[in-house]
């Protein structure tokens, strides 16, 4: 089955080491599970020679904008472009890049009025090479995959990082085995896997029975690991905060919104927050909070029933099929993170996920059911009085609206929520389309209904 000449896997010694989250242990390489082989918990690259040698704040600020002018790869991707908090390659072209990174940072002004906070912006991760914010990660990971010598790469998915992770393979020359749920994912994912060449395995499980059969296969065959257990995925994704940062002018927001699903990008967005401040281009730290849906709020749990002691694992449900995980790997990480920026974590219902998804549609911009969670709780943190109106907050959205087509399509045609009596909030959001006789008269009748309509509250706050 695999190549003959396949190389013996292991990693190079290079400027990172491996740090376990729970006994503290440190190592020069990882194995193939990315566990600490003491305790069995998860790894986290760290930067020793920061300690001794960190860079200067004031030097990094000004390489990092000088590269902007560049057109070196390295320099055009938004996640290489911050390299030196990045582990090292041998050489700057053995990167495996699409430009990733370079994401909008958008002001949500309809948003900002319904909401009543103006300064509310969004950081558009789906505005990556393959839809979603595993861009990020997958530049990083998989580059050090194919320096490692591996010929195959995997990993289990609710259907963005197996997209992305394929995409990446594709580019690097390496071969991708996919494990999704069976008809638990969205087609315009799976397509993407497809397309970009995955042995595309679906499997009559959820994600969380994907994810266990990955972590046995790493064991028994020379398949490098490309979830968000492998830190060096979160590595890449630390590149959302040094951007965010950087088109903020290094002034932090006052909170950042973040949906959480296996939750390694929380994880990797507070490691990012920490590092800049420890190595002093912040001066205080946003905090970061985490949204789930009410069907899969694993984290929302544990932190309210155990203070974030142990994981409560739920069996999960949701129409945001990108955070359907019931037993997240990094919810370790992502407690480490909400302590020590002070965040929140909320969760929200299937509806107000729906109508919060239209709401960003109508600014013009969309973005997938899972980012949606953010506007959503956003409201509730509002209403909670944890976020103040005068306060600046940054919702990350995590994926592209072109994601999920059949959730969109579902909400406008009034098929999502079938079961349940017509909801007003979400009336007014709904456009489905109209089918017409082909005359001018038909169109023109069409547009003056239209205006006729009653205007929704939302659309009030537009004139
Ligand atoms: N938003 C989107 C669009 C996602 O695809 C995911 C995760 C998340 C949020 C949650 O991020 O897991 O780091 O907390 N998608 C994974 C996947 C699990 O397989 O594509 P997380």
């Amino acid at each position: 089955m695999f190549h003959s000449t396949t190389p013996e896997p292991g990693l190079q010694p290079s400027t990172h080491r491996f740090h376990c989250i729970a006994c503290d242990g440190i190592s020069d390489s990882a194995g193939q599970d990315f566990r600490c082989p003491q305790c069995g918990d998860l790894l986290e690259i760290t930067y020793p020679q920061w300690l001794s040698a960190a860079p200067s704040p004031v030097d990094l600020i000004s390489l990092w904008r000088g590269r902007r002018i560049s057109n070196s790869a390295v320099d055009l991707s938004g996640v290489w472009r911050f390299r030196e908090l990045l582990p090292k390659l041998p050489a700057d072209d053995r990167a495996i890049t699409l430009r990733e990174g370079n994401t909008p940072l958008y002001a949500l002004p309809w948003c900002a009025r319904s909401t009543g906070i103006p300064d509310l912006l969004a950081k558009h991760q789906g505005m990556n090479p393959t839809g979603s914010f595993k861009d990020t990660g997958m530049t990083v990971a998989a580059s050090f995959a194919r320096e490692a010598g591996f010929r195959w790469v995997a990993c289990a998915s609710t259907g963005n990082t197996s997209a992305s992770m394929a995409a990446y393979a594709a580019r690097g020359g390496m071969r991708s085995l996919v494990l999704v749920p069976e008809g638990k994912i969205s087609w315009s994912k799976l397509s993407q896997a497809l397309d970009y060449g995955a042995l595309t395995c679906q499997l009559r499980t959820d994600f969380d029975g994907c994810l266990r059969l990955l972590q046995d296969l790493v064991r028994h065959a020379p398949v490098y690991q490309l979830n968000s257990i492998n830190p060096f995925r979160l590595e890449g994704q630390k590149t959302l905060a040094l951007e965010l940062l950087e088109q903020l002018e290094w002034q932090p927001p006052d909170h950042i919104v973040v949906p959480g699903g296996n939750l390694g990008n929380s994880s990797a967005i507070g490691k990012a927050l920490l590092e800049l401040r420890s190595l002093g281009l912040i001066s205080r730290l946003p905090k970061l909070s985490i949204i789930q849906a009410e069907g899969a709020n694993a984290l929302v749990r544990t932190v309210r029933e155990t203070r974030g002691k142990r994981l409560i694992s739920v069996q999960a449900e949701t129409h945001a099929t990108a955070i359907r995980i019931g037993n997240p790997a990094s919810w370790k990480k992502a407690v480490h993170v909400l302590e020590a920026t002070e965040g929140a974590c909320e969760q929200v219902s299937e509806l107000e996920i729906a109508q919060a998804k239209a709401e960003i549609g109508a600014e013009g911009i969309g973005c997938e059911p899972a980012s949606a969670v953010t506007l959503a709780g956003l409201r509730k943190l509002l209403a909670q009085g944890f976020v103040k109106k005068t306060e600046t907050v940054v919702l990350v959205l995590t994926g592209n609206l072109l994601k999920d087509p059949d959730f969109t399509m579902g909400f406008h045609r009034g098929d999502l929520f079938k079961e349940l009596p017509e909801q007003e909030s979400l009336k007014f959001l709904r456009r489905p389309p109209v089918v017409l006789e082909p005359t001018l008269e038909a169109v023109i009748q069409a547009l003056e209904k239209e205006e006729k309509l009653e205007s929704a509250p939302f659309q009030d706050s537009k004139s």
